[in-house]
């Protein structure tokens, strides 16, 4: 893969100021209206920037892919504000890495047919990334050139499916076949919890709501809402099935599920992954309704992909819990005889969003400590 030989690559030297910046096959923004707002473009460095909300992560072949969300951007020595991602981040970790190398990271501009959301799945493969629904992101879009540019993404929901050729580096979107029973899997699938099958390639998309998100122009602009912000919420097991290309419903017995649970971690372990199934973990995350109630760590939700039954954990731990959070990162790796599994968490944001955690906690299974 030769990322760094794509027009559309760009690759960070030891100086932070030479950028190898490839601008002249860059696409135009056509279905974008440019907003007449001035920004030193000197700062337009796409590694330059104070840290990232909402993205997802994708490991594959020791590369780790970045997508969605926002940046927070600092425009001369104003406060930093967020800016919209519009690019496809990745980490190289094929070799071991001196982690002040920043070589390590690229960032490939993302077409502007691609949705680019916040709070959707994002799932991959050896050979194809997939993202999927999500609302629209809030975080004002910003060119190369430095123009706001306004969007109208129509295609986030479901329905359509993006994926991202790894080799190729190519994007494309393909409808969904809905699922056989009444059924449909057409919303935003906005603030769910997402799980990963790689063996199978199936993603599990748990509870959530359907709200389709807002943009903003700039960052002093108001709010314009992208359709209705009607919000769905419930606590359904949808399945995506990238074989077939088909959603599925299964959805579980509830008593043990919240209903508006939304931002967990919905963590699948490799090592149980067999041809029929495979174990997961749902923690963390905020319980929305009736009032806004966060899921504490000392409790965890066993999911069994096999028969779609839940199971509830009390976690143990020496000295102190995880505080409870929400929108954390959570990756599960199982020991070489698949006799047990460390699920990593990092980061996340309380429930009133005004602070995010940079601590990292490990939850050993089977004995959930
Ligand atoms: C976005 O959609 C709104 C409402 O349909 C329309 O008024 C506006 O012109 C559109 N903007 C762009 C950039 O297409
Ligand atoms: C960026 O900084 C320049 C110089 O201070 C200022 O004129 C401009 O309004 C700022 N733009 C934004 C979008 O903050
Ligand atoms: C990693 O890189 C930094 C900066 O170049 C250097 O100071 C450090 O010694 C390197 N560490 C190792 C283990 O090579
Ligand atoms: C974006 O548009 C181009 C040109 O029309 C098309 O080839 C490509 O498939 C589109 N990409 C997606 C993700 O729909
Ligand atoms: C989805 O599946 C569940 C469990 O099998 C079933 O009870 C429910 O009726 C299905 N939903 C629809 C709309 O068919
Ligand atoms: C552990 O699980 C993985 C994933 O299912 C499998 O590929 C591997 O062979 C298993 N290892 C052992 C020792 O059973």
């Amino acid at each position: 893969m030769a990322l760094s030989s794509s027009p559309l690559a760009f690759v960070r030297y030891a100086s932070c100021l030479t950028i190898l910046l490839a601008f002249a096959t860059l696409f135009q923004l056509s279905r974008a209206q440019q907003i007449s707002l001035t920004v030193n473009t000197n700062n337009l460095d796409p590694f330059n920037i104070c840290g990232s909300t909402y993205s997802k992560m994708v490991v594959s072949n020791n590369k780790v892919y970045i997508y969605g969300g926002s940046n927070w951007f600092r425009n001369g020595t104003s406060p930093p504000y967020q800016i919209t991602n519009t690019y496809l981040r990745i980490a190289d970790f094929t070799s071991a890495q001196n982690m002040s190398n920043t070589l390590i990271m690229t960032a490939l501009e993302i077409p502007d047919n691609v949705t680019i959301y916040n709070s959707g799945a994002f799932w991959g493969d050896e050979k194809w990334l997939y993202v999927v629904g999500g609302q629209t992101n809030l975080a004002p879009y910003l060119t190369q050139q430095g123009d706001f540019v306004s969007h109208n993404w129509t295609v986030f929901s479901a329905g359509t499916v993006f994926k991202y050729e790894i080799q190729s580096g190519k994007w494309s979107s393909e409808p969904t076949l809905q699922p056989t029973d009444e059924e449909t899997a057409a919303g935003t699938f906005c603030c769910g919890s997402f799980g990963w099958n790689e063996r199978l390639g199936r993603g599990f998309v748990f509870s959530g709501c359907d709200y389709a998100g807002a943009t903003r122009k700039d960052p002093n602009a108001g709010c314009d809402y992208t359709g209705s912000s009607d919000v769905v919420r419930n606590s359904n097991i949808m399945v995506f099935d990238t074989a077939g290309w088909r959603w599925s419903n299964k959805s579980t017995d509830k008593r043990l599920t919240s209903v508006s649970v939304e931002f967990g971690a919905f963590v699948f372990l490799p090592g149980t992954e067999t041809a029929d199934g495979s174990i997961a973990i749902l923690l963390g995350g905020i319980e929305k309704e009736p009032y806004d109630n966060m899921k504490s760590m000392r409790q965890v939700l066993v999911y069994e992909s096999k028969t779609g039954s839940w199971y509830n954990q009390e976690t143990t731990a020496e000295n102190d819990f995880p505080s409870a959070r929400h929108t954390f990162c959570a990756v599960a790796v199982s020991a070489s005889d698949n006799s047990s599994h460390n699920i990593y968490i990092y980061g996340g944001e309380t429930k009133d969003d005004t602070d995010g955690f940079s601590d990292m906690y490990v939850l050993s299974i089977p004995s959930f400590h």
